[in-house]
């Protein structure tokens, strides 16, 4: 059974599920060089079929993530006749790509690509949280009952929602209204620091551990929903907001984040963030913990855009209140399509097992012969190397900056060591160097760490299997002063554990690395400049490769070294 899954909005993806595999999934964002891309995923559906050989005829079913009706499919899809989508109530996050297609033309340019949808084919409509919550339950690797929490900003008019896994079937217990939105506050608070809402969040919670709320502690309740026992007792008004449509990506604008504005310049940014951190942290274990008891569970899964705060996750792991916790790691609206897709395959097979996910590995990838005549074409000097991980692994034990494409693309915000820029922790001062000669961002911001899964106890406190970057653990002491450029200000590490058997390759990279440093632990952060989306493509490696000061490019088994 093949389903195609859609989501077009804020990170526009398409995602192939076969026999409730997931086969691929990327984000529009990634081929069309926009962060956030809110148009149609054109290129994204290409790609799925392609990757598979299907075409539109071997479609058995196209999952939506969204409840209404979305009358871009009409042109993505050929629609026509009673299939055809209706027309979307105003106020959705679609307006920018209905925008392009709806007024004034009828149809987009002919030289527009679209996919005939096959008869037999049907569309199903999938619940935006509802795909937040199939992303986390269906990866999960049960059919145990477990509590399932998803929250956003707001998607299909909900902030929030639980629902409960069970035997494969997924229920809704409550959901909230939008004046219920812990995702619209700390976005507000984002956006009065001077960053997008929709994009800027992982700043603020990078730079929390930088202050001391107790310094402003309360002054953000007026701008929050409050709620007590799992239910919400004091719900907020937001005021007025609107859409910013910035070069293809939607982008939100709340007034009430000038009114936030004042108060970081009477209080400091540091202790602002540090109090929206701990408001956002309060509130949801306000709501998960008594939902928890309710459910007489203690297994959560969570997605949805909040749940790329890695300190909340750590938060609820540290409470001790949670046995088994599954984060669906593209938990943004990004993941989407992956969710609409796994929950049409679910609803048509409900008794079929719950696989775990064990890599984020969907997107494209590229042959040797592709990336040699790349190579080529740019009469670049370059060469083949046969022990590729053992080079790179000597580069970094130098202290060069490596960047690194190998095999397909990640899924997904982080970068797992398929399109990473690599470097060794071990010298406190790397962090600056990379930040300053590569990624051009703020100083205060955190990088992560890949290293060996064998190694996790040794780096990691009250650690629990997590492969993909979307929680952090505090460090084990004796490690703080061993990688300093990957220990956070708050002594934690948000780590990819890495399993010989999901990337052999990236393993064996960090396990030479350790032979000759004895830290088997790598710097490893997303193969991309600020403000740009990761690299898919041998072409943008190149390009990112000269426009900063990384020292060695490797494409597969070939290398480029630049001369200092
Ligand atoms: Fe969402």
């Amino acid at each position: 059974m093949n389903i195609l899954g859609i989501h077009i909005g804020h990170d526009s993806s398409a995602a192939l599920v076969v026999d409730g595999r997931i086969v691929a999934d990327v984000a529009e964002e990634r081929f069309i060089r926009v962060k956030h891309y809110a148009g149609l995923p054109i290129r994204a559906v290409e790609y799925c079929l392609k990757c598979r050989g299907l075409t539109m005829a071997d479609i058995d079913a196209v999952a939506i993530a969204s409840k209404g009706s979305v009358p871009e499919l009409n042109f993505l899809f050929d629609l026509h006749g009673a299939k055809e989508e209706k027309k979307a109530s105003l106020g959705k996050a679609v307006d920018f790509a209905r925008d392009m297609l709806g007024r004034p033309q009828l149809k987009p340019p002919l030289y527009v690509k679209n996919f005939p949808l096959a008869p037999r084919t049907e569309i199903i409509h999938v619940e935006h949280h509802l795909a937040h919550a199939a992303s986390a339950y269906y990866t999960s690797g049960t059919r145990e009952k477990q509590l399932i929490v998803t929250m956003d900003g707001v998607g299909d008019d909900v902030p929030i929602a639980i629902w409960r896994g069970e035997n494969g079937k997924i229920t809704k217990l409550q959901s909230f209204e939008p004046s219920g939105s812990l995702g619209w506050f700390y976005s507000n608070v984002t956006e009065a620091l001077g960053w997008w809402h929709g994009d800027g969040e992982g700043k603020t919670m990078g730079l929390a551990p930088y202050g001391d709320f107790t310094k402003c502690q309360g002054v953000l309740d007026k701008f929050t929903p409050k709620y007590v026992k799992g239910e919400l007792v004091e719900p907020h008004d937001f005021g007025r907001f609107c859409y910013w449509h910035e070069a293809g990506a939607i982008q939100w604008h709340f007034d009430e984040a000038a009114e936030i504005q004042p108060l970081i310049a009477k209080h400091g940014r540091e202790h602002i963030a540090a109090e929206a951190q701990r408001v956002l942290e309060e509130q949801a274990k306000a709501i998960i913990f008594p939902w928890l008891e309710r459910e007489q569970t203690r297994n959560l899964s969570c997605s949805g855009g909040v749940f790329l705060n890695v300190k909340l996750n750590q938060r609820i792991w540290e409470s001790g209140r949670v046995a088994r916790h599954n984060i669906y790691p593209n938990a943004g609206d990004s993941g989407l399509a992956v969710g609409a897709a796994l929950y049409a395959y679910y609803q048509a097979n409900p008794s079929a097992p719950i696989h775990p996910i064990e890599d984020l590995y969907w997107g494209p990838e590229y042959s040797a012969k592709e990336i040699e005549n790349i190579l080529k074409a740019r009469h670049l000097e370059y060469r083949r190397v046969d022990n590729v991980e053992e080079f790179a692994a000597k580069k970094l034990a130098e202290n060069k900056i490596v960047s690194w494409l190998q095999g397909r693309m990640e899924s997904g915000p982080r970068a797992l060591g398929n399109r990473s820029i690599l470097m060794s922790a071990n010298r406190p001062e790397n962090k600056d160097v990379i930040n300053a000669r590569v990624k051009f961002r703020e100083a205060f911001r955190p990088f992560c760490p890949s290293l060996l899964w064998e190694k996790r106890a040794e780096y990691l406190q009250n650690h629990r299997d997590e492969f993909f970057m979307i929680t952090s653990f505090t460090a084990q002491k004796d490690k703080w002063d061993k990688v300093p450029a990957v220990v956070h200000a708050d002594q934690t590490l948000r780590p990819q554990t890495v399993k010989r058997e999901f990337n052999p390759r990236f393993w064996k990279l960090i396990n030479e690395f350790g032979k000759l440093t004895g830290e088997q632990l790598l710097l490893n952060t997303s193969f991309n400049i600020m403000g740009e989306p990761i690299v898919n493509n041998p072409r943008e490696a190149i390009r990112c490769f000269y426009d900063n000061g990384l020292d060695v490019l490797v494409l597969g088994d070939f290398v480029l070294e630049k001369k200092v």
